[in-house]
């Protein structure tokens, strides 16, 4: 394991994110000024910025210390269910290798040049969860995850665009970042990874522990670490109209499935069929009858918004849920929640609409639980306080022992 210099503790580093600092309910409330974006208030940054041009933030997190420690991010790149990358720009050439890594695997940290990109943090350490929870003025559903890079003197990722809105701040040592609005957004060719064949950078910062650069979608951008450094990336998601068009066709021919009448009706049927002399041709009437049936699928709102909770709140293929080894039943459950509350899992992900709520990739009705679900989702908790008023609901106790039992949520309030 790399030997940690005498400046960057792992206890330091692991024991708090910063003083200012808040739970996983701190995103300021969209009319409220607030450091982490200039002191502009989530509104007018989503009015004047979001999806329209960068924006640099100086002290945005001024204490800030990074979620994880150097050696703490090389155990979790060192793990199957974590996605990891290591780019090394050695001799001017680029090469990218997936995860996992072993510690052995990565290079020593003395050398220069090399990156190591870890995806989903926020799934794995609750520091990393607490710290994308600031940024929750932007829907759940779009918010995607929290990368952390680790990069030795001269690392990073090369000129690039991305194809999502993302926030770059820094954590630990220093990053210069040029970026520029650029049309061409050509690659070079046959490289492992996505980088720019002409970047033609308009600014240029170095970016200091705690200050973040907000970029929109498409803005050509390359950081080069100036010395050992770390960087968060708190990306959102943004499906192309493609892959939403497919998923939703799936999702109707599922439903359709489940429709289907028991006696088989929507099975295709051709009495009328004549023997062919050329079987290898496409019958004109089977493309008229599929034609016809294809017609009729239609959706309302609804199927809309059942199918975007459900898809959106799905986990990620890589998520496992870790149920308790040795649950309490429900009445210790209960005596448990009503002294420290309940928390959702920083796995789970909790979405609603006006009909239903979309639990973990499930959906159901939200009428008879409307009255704690949408705080829980909102708050990603429910206090001590809260839940000993709630609790004469045998209903809302019974449901959140079940999913306390699947490990969506856990007692105890946000840490
Ligand atoms: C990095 O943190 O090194 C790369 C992040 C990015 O450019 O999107
Ligand atoms: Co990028």
């Amino acid at each position: 394991m790399p030997v940690r210099p005498p400046d960057y503790p792992a206890a330091k580093a692991s024991a708090r994110i910063s003083p200012t600092s808040v739970s996983a309910s701190s995103a300021a409330s969209p009319d409220q000024p607030t450091p982490l974006l200039g002191n502009l208030t989530p509104s007018q940054f989503m009015r004047r910025y979001w999806q329209k041009k960068p924006f640099l933030i100086r002290h945005a997190i001024p204490d800030i210390v990074a979620p994880l420690a150097r050696d703490e991010l090389f155990e979790l790149a060192d793990q199957d269910d974590v996605e990891s990358r290591l780019i090394t720009h050695f001799r001017s050439k680029w090469q990218l290798e997936h995860g996992p890594f072993a510690a052995d695997e990565l290079p020593s940290i003395k050398q220069r040049a090399w990156t190591l990109l870890v995806q989903g943090v926020d799934l794995h350490n609750d520091r990393a969860r607490a710290l994308l929870d600031r940024f929750r003025f932007v829907p759940d559903a779009r918010l995607d995850d929290l990368m952390i890079s680790y990069a030795t003197d001269g690392g990073g990722v090369g000129p690039h665009f991305d194809s999502y809105d993302v926030f770059l701040l820094q954590v630990h040592g220093k990053r210069r970042w040029r970026i520029g609005a650029q049309r061409d957004l050509s690659l070079q060719p046959g490289l492992p990874l996505k980088v720019l064949q002409h970047f033609e950078p308009e600014d240029e910062w170095v970016l200091e522990p705690g200050d973040m650069l907000y970029l929109p979608p498409h803005i050509a951008h390359d950081g080069v670490a100036q010395g050992e450094c770390m960087t968060c990336s708190i990306g959102f998601r943004a499906p192309s109209t493609s892959e939403l068009a497919a998923q939703f066709l799936y999702y109707l021919a599922e439903r359709g499935e489940a429709h289907a009448s028991p006696n088989g009706s929507a099975l295709y049927r051709d009495p009328q069929q004549a023997a062919v002399e050329r079987p290898a041709e496409l019958p004109p009437a089977l493309v008229d009858r599929v034609g016809a049936i294809l017609a009729k699928v239609d959706w309302s709102d609804k199927d809309v918004s059942s199918f975007l909770g459900t898809y959106l709140s799905e986990p990620k293929p890589s998520v496992v849920f870790d149920p308790p080894e040795r649950p309490l039943d429900e009445a210790r459950f209960i005596r448990r929640a009503m002294k420290e509350g309940v928390r959702l899992d920083r796995k789970t992900v909790l979405l609603y609409d006006s009909r239903s709520y979309y639990l973990n990739g499930e959906e159901s009705r939200l009428a008879d639980v409307k009255n704690w679900v949408i705080e829980l989702a909102d708050n990603r908790s429910l206090s001590a306080k809260r839940f000993v008023t709630l609790s004469p609901q045998s209903s809302m106790t019974a449901l959140l022992h079940e999913w306390y039992r699947a490990g969506w949520i856990q007692t105890g309030e946000l840490r």
